[in-house]
């Protein structure tokens, strides 16, 4: 079994958001189950519609376990980590958190950790993507000085996502609501970034490819 723990000391990154992205991206072809370590229990909560609205019952012995925590990682949860997936915005305060925790990891850890940053400001205003541009390569850099493994592609903020997570009644990654259509090209640009973090998260962890419909 595989397990990907979602982590990092800042709140509101997106790590239960991500989390229940994976799941929701994963379950119609994979064995895949969630586990929330967070006593909020936002994860749980999505993992209870996912089975309520879905109809899905998840595998007691899953190929892949989704886990989410409440910020720190307990040691069991950063040893026994495949993959620990940091969700982090780009601003000074985000990477400086980002550096207290990935401070907390040892060697082992880091060389399993991918970051992914997440609600970055991608606009059409020449600005915003120098400045973004900026951030992302103060990242990288960060990134190459700590020994982590990877970055993963960037998630833009979309106002969509909050929605996009609560539609439970079609799978979102192939059949893309109507409504949403006909809002612009936000959605269909959301969930491309969400399918491009995931794919590159199934290349790292080597699961064997699946044949989806593009949506
Ligand atoms: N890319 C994004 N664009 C817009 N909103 C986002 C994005 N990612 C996450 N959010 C929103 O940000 C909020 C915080 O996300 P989430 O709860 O997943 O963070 P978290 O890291 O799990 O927080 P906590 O530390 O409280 O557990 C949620 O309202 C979520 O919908
Ligand atoms: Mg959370």
């Amino acid at each position: 079994m595989k397990r990907i723990v979602f982590g990092n000391i800042k709140g509101g990154v997106g790590k239960t958001t991500m989390a229940t992205a994976f799941v929701e991206r994963w379950y119609p072809y994979r064995k895949v189950a969630g586990r929330d370590d967070d006593s909020q229990g936002s994860f749980g909560e999505a993992l209870d519609l996912i089975r309520e609205v879905r109809g899905v019952s998840f595998p007691e012995q899953p190929d892949i376990l989704i886990i989410d925590t409440r910020g720190e990682l307990g040691s069991i949860q950063a040893d026994s980590a495949d993959l620990i997936i940091c969700p982090t915005g780009l601003s000074q305060v985000d990477i400086n958190a980002l550096a207290k925790f990935i401070g907390k990891c040892d060697e082992s850890q880091r060389a399993r950790m991918a970051i992914l940053p997440n609600k970055s400001k991608i606009t059409p205003s020449k600005m915003l993507i120098n400045q973004h541009q900026e951030a992302m390569d103060i990242l990288r850099a960060f990134v190459e000085e700590e020994g982590v493994l990877h970055i993963l592609p960037p998630v833009s903020q979309r106002e969509l996502l909050q929605e996009f997570l609560q539609i439970f009644d079609e799978n979102p990654f192939q059949t893309v609501p109507e409504k949403y259509l006909k809002r612009d090209q936000s959605f269909h640009n959301m969930i491309a970034e969400l399918t491009a973090v995931i794919d590159e998260v199934e290349e790292m962890l080597e699961l064997p490819k699946i044949a989806v419909e593009a949506a």
